[in-house]
C-alpha cells in the first residue's frame, strides 16, 4: 500500500540527553508544528534527524529508534562534525542568510561546508531510498534538503518525489550569488512537484531557472534532462481548528483573565519568535522605544510581552544577535520604566500551547515584524486563536503570510517610525473595525489549514501523474493516492490531544 514519507532534516520532536536522562521536546519552527498533523493522521513515515544525540551510548540509541518507530519516525543520526558543517555552517550560515536576503550574515568561512552538506544530502536520499517501497509517495521539504529529490531520483527513477520550500526563494540577483547555484537548482528538479509559500518566491525560481540553467520557465510546467516538473504556490496553513478549539478552553479562559489582571489598564502588545535575526527583533525594540519617546502618555500604559525561542544556539551569529537583543531591552526598560512597570517583558524560553495561545487571545495587538519570513505561522495562529474575532494584527509586508492577510496592518518593518504610527493605530482602532478584519482574516485561516495545504499539494502531484500517466510506469493507483489524500483531509484535532509525542515516548 501506498505511503507518505515525510523527509525533513528536523524530525517533529528533538531529544537530547540532560543529566544522563533522554529528554523529548516538540520541535519549535513552523516545519515541524505545520506537518505534525498531518503526518499523526497519515499513514506517513517521516525521516529526520532526532537533534544532537552524539551523547547516546549505543543501547539508549536503539532504544530511541524503537521508539520513534512507534511514532512512525525513523532518526537519521548526524556526527558533530555533520551537525557543525551540513547543518550549522551551510544550511544556516550560507543558504538560510542568503535567501533571507541578509548577505552580510552568510559566513565567508562557512562556504567550505558545502561538501559535508552534499554529504549529508547523500546520506538522507540513501536512508529514504532504504524506506522506500514501490508506490511511496517522497515528500521532501525545505532548504537544508535541496539536493535529496535529484539524488533519490538517480537511485529510484520511477519514484514518485515532490520538494516543498518553506523559506523564500530570493531574487534571481541574490541567488546567482551561490557558487553552488547550479546544484541546487539540479538538486531540486530532480522532483516532480516543487512547491512555494508565495507567487513571488515561484517567479524568482523560474527566473533562476531560465537564467542559470536556460530552461524555459514561462509556465509552471517545465522540462528538464528529459523529465517534466510542475510548480506550484502552496501557502502553508496552521491547525486552525484546534488553535480555535484550545482558545474556547476553560484553562485558557481563566490563564487570559490572569494574564489580563496582571497587566492592569495597560493594553498588551505581543510577539512570538524564534531567536533569529530574520524575525527583526531588535527593530521590533526600537519601534517600541520610538513610541514611547513619541507618545509619553502611552508610558506605563502599554506592555510589550516578547517571547523569544531560544534556537541554533551554536551558531555565531544567532548568540551576538541574543547579546544585542538582550542589551538593547535592557537599555529601552531603563529608559521607560516607570515606578510600577517596565514596557518590555521578555522571556527567553519555549512555552507550552496552553500559555501561547492564552497569550495570543490576551494580546490586543499583535507584532508579527521579521525582515523577512518564509511564511510565519505565527501570524496565522495568532488569528485562529482569537475566538472573540478581536484583537489587532500588525504584519511585515516581508513574511509570506502578507500575501494572504490583507486585513493585518501591514507594515515595512525597516520603517521604525511608520510600525510605532501603526501600534498607535491599532490601540486607537474602533471595536467594529477590529472585529470586521479579524473576521476576515478568520474565514481565511480557517479554510485554508494545514490539511487543506497538504491536500492540495498531494492533489497537485496526483494531477500531475494523471497527465503523465500514459508516458510512465506509475506504481500505484490514482485511487490509494486518493486514499492518502483522504487521510490527510479528515485529520482533526491536534492541540487538544495529550501530548502524544512524550506519552508514547515514556
Ligand atoms: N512555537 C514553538 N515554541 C514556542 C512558541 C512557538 O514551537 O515556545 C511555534 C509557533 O507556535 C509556530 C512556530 O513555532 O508554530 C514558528 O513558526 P513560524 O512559521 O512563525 O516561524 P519559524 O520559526 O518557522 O521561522
Ligand atoms: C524554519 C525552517 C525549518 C526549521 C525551523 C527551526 O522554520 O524553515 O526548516 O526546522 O526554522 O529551525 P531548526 O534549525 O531548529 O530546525
Amino acid at each position: 500500500m501506498s505511503r507518505l514519507l515525510i523527509v525533513s532534516n528536523r524530525l517533529p520532536i528533538t531529544v537530547k540527553l540532560d543529566h544522563g536522562e533522554i529528554v523529548v521536546a516538540q520541535s519549535a519552527g513552523g516545519l515541524a508544528t505545520g506537518l505534525r498533523g498531518p503526518h499523526e493522521r497519515s499513514d506517513s513515515l517521516w525521516l529526520g534527524w532526532p537533534g544532537d544525540v552524539s551523547r547516546l551510548d549505543a543501547s539508549q540509541r536503539a532504544q530511541l529508534t524503537r521508539n520513534l518507530a512507534d511514532l512512525r519516525a525513523v532518526p537519521i543520526y548526524l556526527t558533530q562534525g555533520e551537525v557543525s558543517r551540513y547543518y550549522e555552517g551551510f544550511s544556516n550560515e550560507v543558504l538560510w542568510p542568503l535567501f533571507h536576503y541578509l548577505t552580510d550574515k552568510v559566513q565567508r568561512d562557512a562556504w567550505k561546508n558545502w561538501k559535508t552538506y552534499a554529504e549529508v544530502n547523500h546520506r538522507f536520499a540513501e536512508m529514504v531510498a532504504e524506506h522506500y517501497r514501490a508506490g511511496d509517495l517522497v515528500w521532501i521539504h525545505d532548504y537544508q534538503l535541496s539536493l535529496v529529490p535529484a539524488l533519490l531520483r538517480r537511485r529510484i527513477p520511477a519514484a514518485r518525489i515532490a520538494y516543498f520550500l518553506h523559506i523564500p526563494f530570493p531574487s534571481s540577483e541574490v541567488f546567482r550569488i551561490l557558487p553552488w547555484r547550479i546544484e541546487i537548482l539540479e538538486g531540486m528538479l530532480g522532483a516532480d512537484l516543487i512547491g512555494f509559500h508565495t507567487y513571488s518566491y515561484l517567479m524568482h525560481f523560474r527566473r533562476s531557472l531560465h537564467l542559470i540553467l536556460g530552461v524555459d520557465a514561462h509556465s509552471e510546467h517545465i522540462h528538464y534532462a528529459d523529465r517534466a516538473v510542475r510548480l506550484g504556490v502552496f501557502p502553508m496553513g496552521i491547525d486552525a481548528a484546534s488553535f480555535s478549539r484550545l482558545a474556547e478552553e476553560a484553562r485558557v479562559t481563566t490563564e487570559v483573565e490572569a494574564i489580563k489582571r496582571e497587566c492592569q489598564d495597560r493594553k498588551l502588545l505581543l510577539g512570538v519568535d524564534r531567536l533569529d535575526y530574520t524575525k527583526g527583533l531588535p527593530r521590533r525594540m526600537l519601534i517600541v522605544d520610538r513610541l514611547l519617546e513619541r507618545e509619553p502618555s502611552l508610558r506605563g500604559k502599554i506592555r510589550l510581552i516578547q517571547v523569544v525561542v531560544p534556537s541554533r544556539t551554536k551558531v555565531a551569529s544567532y548568540e551576538l544577535y541574543r547579546r544585542r537583543l538582550d542589551e538593547m531591552v535592557g537599555r529601552i526598560n531603563a529608559a521607560h520604566a516607570t515606578v510600577g512597570s517596565v514596557p518590555i517583558h521578555y522571556l527567553y524560553r519555549s512555552i507550552s500551547e496552553q500559555q501561547l495561545v492564552s497569550l495570543y487571545r490576551a494580546a490586543d495587538v499583535m507584532l508579527v515584524t521579521p525582515l523577512r519570513d518564509g511564511m510565519n505561522l505565527v501570524a496565522k495562529e495568532f488569528v485562529a486563536s482569537r475566538v472573540d474575532e478581536d484583537g489587532v494584527l500588525i504584519l511585515s509586508e516581508f513574511a509570506g503570510a502578507a500575501a494572504e492577510l490583507a486585513e493585518a496592518l501591514q507594515v515595512n518593518p525597516y520603517d521604525i517610525d511608520r510600525v510605532a504610527w501603526a501600534i498607535k493605530k491599532a490601540l486607537a482602532m474602533p471595536e467594529e473595525e477590529r472585529r470586521a478584519r479579524m473576521q476576515a482574516l478568520r474565514r481565511r485561516v480557517l479554510a485554508y489549514d494545514a490539511y487543506q495545504w497538504a491536500s492540495s499539494f498531494i492533489g497537485t502531484l496526483q494531477s500531475v501523474y494523471r497527465e503523465g500517466a500514459a508516458s510512465s510506469e506509475f506504481v500505484s493507483t490514482p485511487e490509494e493516492i486518493e486514499r492518502l489524500l483522504e487521510e490527510v483531509r479528515s485529520a482533526e484535532n491536534l492541540l487538544s490531544r495529550p501530548n502524544w509525542l512524550l506519552q508514547m515516548l515514556h
